[in-house]
């Protein structure tokens, strides 16, 4: 009997609420997300779009355990993010998401070889140049791996800060705005290389941008408006 491989969501998020006290007291509430639901299934891309302020970090930042919701529950291979043990904490961290921020951070005394291969070296496993080398080719700053951060513009920063993202091959990346440092050429070229690593290897991908001519590189769109998403599609090409 053939057995059918139904594909899981990777994400649930249920119910999630994110509240900010606005001043020093905790007098007024800046309700951030309310009530937001939604599933991401593997493989998928999904752009997360709105305007300034409406929530599109505070959503990523939940999704990867950078922050918590005030009520309500995200899931992560149907496990709670919040009762994660220790353990699930570090394989979640460590070996099934990696993070690209729009300001790159970079450890400006390292090399790009070290930058890359750093989330190896924290989490204990063994280096193998090649490999790292393989990542930078993917990525296309392979002839800068003996350069320092500095030494780079902003667009093979922003290279050097995907490729370690990727580095350990992990389920999930995630990226806040990092084309937004970028010129339109720069970014579509970053935009592609997301593209490619959603394509080729499978990576899930939850891409923040408020920049709607990237739509076209994901396969589903969540937008968001005063604290609600006012749009979730699929995307065909
Ligand atoms: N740590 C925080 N403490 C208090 N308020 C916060 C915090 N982080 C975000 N906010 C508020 O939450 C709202 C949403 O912020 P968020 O950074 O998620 O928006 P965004 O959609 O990513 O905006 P942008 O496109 O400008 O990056 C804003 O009103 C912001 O001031
Ligand atoms: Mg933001």
């Amino acid at each position: 009997m053939v057995k059918r491989v139904k594909l899981m969501p990777i994400f649930e998020a249920k119910n999630i609420v994110k509240i900010y006290q606005e001043t020093k007291k905790g007098t007024k509430q800046n309700v951030v997300l309310q009530n937001i639901s939604f599933s991401i299934k593997e493989k998928e891309f999904v752009i997360i779009t709105g305007p300034s302020g409406s929530g599109k970090t505070t959503l990523l930042y939940l999704l990867s355990k950078l922050e918590v919701p005030t009520s309500g529950e995200v899931y992560f291979e149907n496990k709670n993010l919040n009762t994660f043990t220790k353990q699930d904490e570090r394989a979640f961290r460590q070996d099934l998401t990696g993070f690209v921020f729009q300001s790159y951070e970079l450890i400006p005394t390292l090399t790009v070889f070290d930058n890359v291969a750093l989330p190896l070296i924290i989490k204990g496993a063994k280096v193998n140049p090649d490999h790292i080398f393989n990542v930078l080719k993917l990525v296309g700053i392979e002839k800068q791996a003996r350069s320092f951060p500095d030494q780079l513009s902003g667009g093979e920063k922003q290279r050097v800060a995907i490729a370690r993202s990727i580095v350990h091959e992990p389920k999930v990346v995630f990226a806040d705005e990092p084309t937004g440092n970028l010129d339109k050429q720069k970014a579509a070229e970053i935009m592609e290389l997301f593209k490619r690593i959603n394509v080729e290897n499978g990576t899930t991908i939850i891409l923040v941008t408020h920049n709607l001519s990237h739509l076209s590189y994901g396969t589903r769109v969540i937008e968001l408006s005063n604290a609600h998403i006012i749009r979730d599609e699929i995307l065909h090409g």
